[in-house]
């Protein structure tokens, strides 16, 4: 067991923290801090004195790691698949023990990915698809389960916004994340409000009882202005970290699996608070692997805004939308005039079609090239942004073709709580899923909650209680087997608590036999 622990860790990271993430309106999703210190909680991004976000800074305030050179390499040696380009790039920059990840796979010992979106916008822009991308690129390099929360919950208490609004909202996005190109035989996606299941609230429970108000404080900034909702909400966003969340995929055994977390740094706080809940209800720390943040099409200052139209492109923008955008509003890097930019060259650092085609221009060989006229000079500002439309709008396109195909029958089918077979999510698959009958749809009618009754077949066993190491600090959270006595004096309890439902019974029945009697 670890002694330093994460919370504890993350209390260097709590003066970062402000007064956000209180109150019912929307915090600016970037912007400049205004004591120049850079501010980074799930609600809010904030850039330091020049507006950028220092992420190393972050690495060593949040206690995660970098990723290195070599364990991009291991994760390439391990899966047999050339990392994705996210990886490549440094897109995906930070982690926690995702070596252990790597170790524990390599045992043959088997992992689940989990992910999520708070779902606050109609249209997802394409910064929203990086953590999707890549989890989907995830998924089918290991060949392994995921879950998808939506925190319907999440955006109501933050937001201005119904929880009607919420929970809608929640369903048309698993439409965009669905065209990510998930396989629903071995997905399963949810929204918080519908899946809310005994076992998923048990683990919750169990995760709140480990952290003090003062801690949450620490990690996340809340303040008395907090609304109450929001000070009990981040055990929802830990719970899924733990497989026995969800019976029918991973059956009831908390330690059945471990679990990789893909997610924008601003979500580590979350998922610190997790991993030091996790060996004190007797689960094994979730591992993480971490994105810095897409910049906006105005230049880097943080995260793109939904609410600024301007500063993103959406998934459902037409071609002739996104030219204007990327020509109109694209941060350039290039000079003042086209002499001045011939001899200096355009700023690589700054330009946004330069960084966005980092982001999206799958091909090494080509993008070197561009960066090589780009900032030489032989390549224009203008003629950078129409690289940049030529990348984005095949790619929109497609992503709206796939949309399309996820109809309401498909959607319900990675909502489906039906019982799993456990082993059919590992490994490959046979076929394309969409060839299945009905577009691969769900046959029926699906249950939105989970259950504990309905588990997955030949998910692992619960093991017996009594040999394992984090069985003390289980019980002190109450969750260790019953003693002898204590399962006497519950039987005692029943016996009698039945004994007196019986007995009212009986006088019941004798009252409407006398009733019946009299009239
Ligand atoms: N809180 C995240 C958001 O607002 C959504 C989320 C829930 C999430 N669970 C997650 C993100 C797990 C990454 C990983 O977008």
């Amino acid at each position: 067991m670890s002694s330093v622990s994460d919370v504890t860790d993350a209390v260097a990271a709590a003066s970062l923290a402000d007064a956000s993430g209180s109150g019912a309106s929307p915090p600016p999703s970037s912007a400049i801090a205004d004591g120049g210190e850079q501010v980074v909680t799930p609600w809010d991004v904030a850039g330091g004195a020049d507006g950028k976000i220092d992420y190393a800074k972050l690495v060593t305030d949040f206690g995660c790691s970098t990723i290195t050179p070599e364990l991009i390499a291991r994760v390439e040696r391990v899966t047999g698949v050339r990392a994705h380009p996210f990886l490549r790039r440094g897109m995906f920059f930070a982690h926690r023990e995702l070596d252990q990840i790597l170790d524990a796979y390599e045992r043959g010992e088997k992992f689940y990915l989990y992910t999520g979106r708070g779902p606050s916008s109609e249209a997802l822009h394409l910064g929203h698809l990086i953590p999707f991308h890549f989890t989907r690129w995830l998924q089918e390099a290991f060949k392994v389960p995921l879950v998808i929360q939506l925190t319907d919950d999440e955006k109501f208490l933050w937001k201005s916004m119904t929880l009607e609004d919420a929970r809608r909202l929640a369903r048309e996005n698993a439409k965009d994340i669905v065209a990510c190109g998930f396989d629903p035989r071995r997905t399963f996606i949810f929204s918080d409000v519908n899946y809310m299941c005994t076992p998923f609230y048990l683990n919750t429970l169990k995760i709140a009882k480990c952290v003090t108000f003062n801690q949450a404080r620490g990690i996340f900034g809340f303040t008395g202005e907090s609304n109450i909702g929001q000070i009990g909400f981040p055990p929802t966003q830990a719970a899924p970290a733990f497989p026995d969340c969800f019976p029918h995929m991973f059956g009831l055994d908390k330690k059945s699996l471990r679990c990789l977390i893909p997610c924008a740094i601003d979500q580590d706080p979350y998922f610190r608070m997790t991993r030091d809940a996790a060996p004190r209800i007797g689960g094994h720390k979730p591992a993480l692997v971490e994105s810095r943040f897409f910049p906006a099409l105005k230049g880097e200052s943080g995260k793109m805004s939904a609410s600024d139209p301007t500063s993103a492109i959406y998934v459902t923008d037409t071609p002739k939308q996104i030219k204007d955008k990327v020509n109109k509003y694209a941060f350039s890097g290039g000079r003042l005039t086209v002499e001045e930019h011939r001899e200096r060259g355009g700023d690589l650092d700054v330009d946004i079609s330069w960084k966005w085609l980092n982001f999206f221009e799958e091909d090494d060989a080509k993008l070197a090239e561009i960066g090589e006229a780009y900032a030489s000079g032989r390549m224009l500002s203008g003629e950078i942004k129409q690289k940049l439309v030529e990348c984005l709008v095949p790619m929109v396109a497609e992503h709206q073709a796939r949309r399309a195909r996820a109809t309401d029958a498909v959607v319900d089918r990675f909502f489906s709580t039906a019982p799993r077979d456990f082993e059919s999510m590992f490994g490959d698959l046979e076929g394309d899923w969409m060839d299945e009958p009905n577009g691969g749809g769900a046959a029926g009618a699906v249950s939105f909650q989970g259950s504990e009754n309905a588990v997955a077949t030949n998910a692992p066993e619960t093991k017996k209680k009594g040999g394992g190491g984090d069985e003390k600090s289980v019980a002190a959270e109450g969750e260790a087997p019953l003693s002898k006595n204590a399962l006497k004096k519950l039987a005692k309890e029943k016996e009698i608590a039945e004994k007196k439902a019986k007995k009212a019974a009986e006088a019941a029945a004798k009252k409407e036999k006398a009733a019946a009697a009299s009239e």
